[in-house]
């Protein structure tokens, strides 16, 4: 606690891309510096140490990359004292292409993939130090090593808000034929039980009422915990455990695979209320022949029988999904296959895209790749049937009264924004020393983005 902060009075300026992990990492990559006595800055001109945490998922998201290193470089000639501001770039390009990164933006100081963070601290400061010297090549750490990783992180300061993410599983050893994350975060590691628990804890200690945990492949999750019979629990354990907090009333957890959905998870949906009733399970497609194409293990029909158990499990589940259009050897039957399983499962919201061809994958070599004019012209339909959907449960809602986490002030003063149990966005004029607590609400009307309700 007395140790001495070397770098007092320097300021951090992160930005961040991709899923909800790379959010989690970048809180806690903060953490860890603020540790260090960096403090966080308004924006990158006032910033002594700028980290991009990067995604690699699709091909746009690597471009963003380079052009952010191209403002940084900019930046750094048009202030005075550019030449001491360092860039780290992180996440999974970093991990993916990070040699590529340091002979194309030598602006870049350190790259460090998403399994070497807990390097981070190390990194800026032996940069911080090249900085006196002639100008000299960034450093690159991109080793898989996550047990190191989470064991390095600090004890979380500040909760983000009622809300906060926690990562208990990384990696992923599925191999979709699409996916660049088995490369880019390395084989499935779930952290040990206790770790979790005491950050949970603390969170709640903090006025988190609502936890997400995160991983890659959540639902694989099998962390050493030594008081369970086989030495490991999995993801509903977890859950009640988390249940038993005092503070916690709401559990949520993404992304799930449909294969490891197994029977203990499913009944945790029926046993433990604090267990959300909303399910992110992405299905990809409702064609057999391309879910085999894309080795994702299942049939669409298990997809459906699943969705159905769960239904009969906890009636008011709502699903959300993910969707990908015009994979290699996508027949205008196939697309219309995943319509078809759309309108049977029926999603209360969902994210698609357009297949990206990723290096290094299997089916960025398939020979039948889909034309772009066919990709965008199927996202459109798939789109408009997805709306219809997420509008549809939405005015479902309408003139029900439920349960609002108020999680932030509105625009407007008087007004708070909250989340009901699916997700659904609400505002509701109430006073502010409501957030962070869960009110009944009644919704009175539907506007585009969000329900608006009427404090009970
Ligand atoms: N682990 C999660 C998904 C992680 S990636 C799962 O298995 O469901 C998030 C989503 O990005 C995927 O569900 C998929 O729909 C999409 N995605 C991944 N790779 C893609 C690619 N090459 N092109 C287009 N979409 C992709
Ligand atoms: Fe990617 Fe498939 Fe693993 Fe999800 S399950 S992270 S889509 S390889
Ligand atoms: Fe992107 Fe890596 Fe997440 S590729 S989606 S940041 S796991």
């Amino acid at each position: 606690m007395t140790e001495p902060k070397p770098n007092l009075g320097k300021r951090l300026h992160v930005k961040t891309y991709g899923c909800q992990m790379n959010v989690y990492d970048s809180e806690r990559m903060v953490d860890l510096l603020e540790q260090d006595g960096y403090s966080l800055s308004h924006g990158p001109e006032d910033a002594d140490l700028v980290l991009i945490n990067t995604c690699h998922i699709r091909e746009k998201a690597t471009e963003k990359l380079f052009s952010d290193l191209g403002r940084l470089r900019d930046m750094k000639v048009e202030r005075q004292d550019g030449e001491q501001v360092l860039v780290a770039v992180t996440g999974c390009v970093a991990q993916a292409e990070g040699d590529e990164i340091l002979r194309r933006a030598p602006v870049a100081d350190m790259v460090i993939g998403p399994q070497s963070y807990h390097r981070l601290p190390e990194l800026a400061a032996r940069a911080r130090q090249r900085k006196s010297g002639p100008s000299a090549p960034g450093d690159l750490a991109a080793d898989f090593e996550p047990a190191a990783k989470f064991s390095a992180l600090p004890e979380r300061r500040e909760a983000p808000g009622p809300t906060a993410f926690l990562t208990v599983q990384e990696g992923c050893d599925k191999f979709c034929a699409f996916c660049v994350v088995p490369y880019t975060r390395g084989a499935e590691f779930s952290r040990p039980v206790a770790a979790i628990l005491a950050e949970a804890e603390r969170l709640a200690e903090r006025g988190v009422r609502e936890i997400t945990l995160l991983g890659q492949n959540v639902n694989a999750y099998h962390g050493a915990a030594p008081d369970h019979p086989t030495g490991a629990a999995r993801l509903a354990d977890l859950a009640y455990r988390l249940a038993k907090i005092k503070g916690v009333e709401r559990i949520r957890y993404t992304t799930s695979h449909p294969n490891d959905m197994t029977d203990d998870l499913i009944a945790a949906h029926a046993d433990l209320p604090q267990l959300m009733p909303y399910l992110h399970l992405p299905v990809q497609s409702g064609s057999d022949k391309i879910l085999a194409a894309m080795n994702r293990r299942h049939a669409a029909s298990d997809y459906v029988r699943l969705v159905e158990r769960l239904r009969r499990t906890r009636p008011d589940l709502a699903l959300s999904g993910d969707f990908i259009v015009g994979f290699p050897g996508e027949t205008e039957a196939d697309f219309q296959a995943t319509l078809d399983l759309i309108a049977e499962v029926s999603y209360a919201s969902a994210f698609s895209f357009k297949y990206s061809r990723r290096p290094g994958t299997p089916a960025a070599t398939e020979t039948e790749q889909v034309p772009e004019e066919v990709k965008s012209e199927r996202l459109v339909r798939l789109n408009d049937l997805l709306d219809a959907q997420r509008a549809a449960f939405n005015a479902s809602k309408l003139g029900q009264t439920l349960d609002v986490l108020f999680e932030r002030v509105g625009r407007h003063e008087g007004q708070l924004i909250g989340r009901t149990p699916w997700l659904q966005s609400v505002w509701a004029e109430a006073d502010p020393s409501l957030l962070g607590e869960v009110r009944p609400v009644a919704i009175i009307d539907q506007g585009p983005n969000s329900l608006v309700g009427r404090l009970l």
